[in-house]
């Protein structure tokens, strides 16, 4: 999300590795894996493919993300993909959050979060147009009091990989893809919300006097990079609590039908 990896190739091999994630060692991953799958990955890299653990870790690696690649990983059969091609019919409710998820007036999300047709290729329907923003998330204490990093440590996002010089990219994170996203909590790039009906109101809110955060009851907390927040598109957004619901209903039919159970009510 803060746009350190090139590819998927390279962020397939990070959580392994990250003391904040699986905190493992690569020669362990590449135990387990020629334990369980050693047949297979010789098959495929040739006979020499554990001759050195960064050979294996590699081609472990590489095959994860080629599999991330396949329609298997991203069928694309949501609610929202089925009445694309007019198999199923929305709700009411989610018909007018996907209006107001496109209409400049009103959510706006589609700004960003770019709505497929039937006419987009596959890479385009994962709604997000692959560019960064600063919205102006706060600081999540919690997860920082955990990780190590401190309290006084500022996450710049895309700023902090060394090819990026652009002040104006302070706080920047990527346009998240909504797929799944009602079943993929918590949510921001720091895991800040917990519901998605709060991510809705954040937006709607943020720079609204007196608006209050529905999982804290306190105000919206300050940015953690206030200077490059936007203020253009989000903030001040003028939804109707029916509105936030609506669109909450409409993102809930972005998720993968083997996952449909998983929606919470
Ligand atoms: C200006 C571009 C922009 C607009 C407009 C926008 N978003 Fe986003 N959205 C983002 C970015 C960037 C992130 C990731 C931010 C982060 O983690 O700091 C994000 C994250 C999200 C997330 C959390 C994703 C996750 O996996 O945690 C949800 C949900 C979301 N947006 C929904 C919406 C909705 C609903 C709207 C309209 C009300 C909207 N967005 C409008 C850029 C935008």
């Amino acid at each position: 999300m803060d746009g350190r990896e090139k590819n998927l190739h390279g962020q397939a091999g990070q959580p392994f590795l990250n003391p904040v994630e699986m905190q493992t060692l690569k020669s362990a991953v590449v135990a387990k894996a020629r334990k369980k799958h050693g047949d297979i990955l010789r098959d495929l890299y040739g006979e020499a493919v554990f001759d050195t653990i960064d050979r294996a870790y590699n081609a472990i690696t590489f095959s994860i993300s080629e599999f991330e690649k396949t329609e298997e990983f991203s069928p694309f059969d949501s609610k929202f993909d089925r009445v694309l091609k007019g198999e199923d019919t929305f709700t009411a409710q989610e018909a007018l959050g996907l209006t107001l998820f496109k209409a400049e007036d009103k959510g706006n999300c589609a700004a960003c979060h770019t709505v497929p047709t039937l006419a987009n290729t596959k890479q385009e329907s994962t709604f997000t147009d692959f560019s960064y923003d600063n919205l102006g998330v706060p600081r999540n204490d919690i997860v920082r009091g955990l990780n190590g990093k401190g309290y006084e440590f500022v996450d710049n996002g895309l700023f902090q990989n060394p090819l990026v010089n652009d002040a104006k990219l302070k706080g920047a994170f990527r346009v998240s893809t909504l797929r799944n996203i009602a079943v993929t909590a918590p949510y921001m790039h720091n895991g800040i919300f917990k519901d998605l009906k709060t991510v809705v109101h954040f937006y709607n809110t943020r720079d609204v006097d007196g608006a209050l955060n529905p999982e804290t009851w306190d105000p919206w907390r300050a940015s953690e990079v206030d200077a490059t927040k936007n203020t253009e598109e989000l903030g001040d957004l003028k939804l109707t609590d029916a509105e936030e619901d609506a669109l909450v209903a409409f993102m809930k039919t972005l998720t993968d039908s083997r996952y449909e159970d998983l929606i919470p009510d």
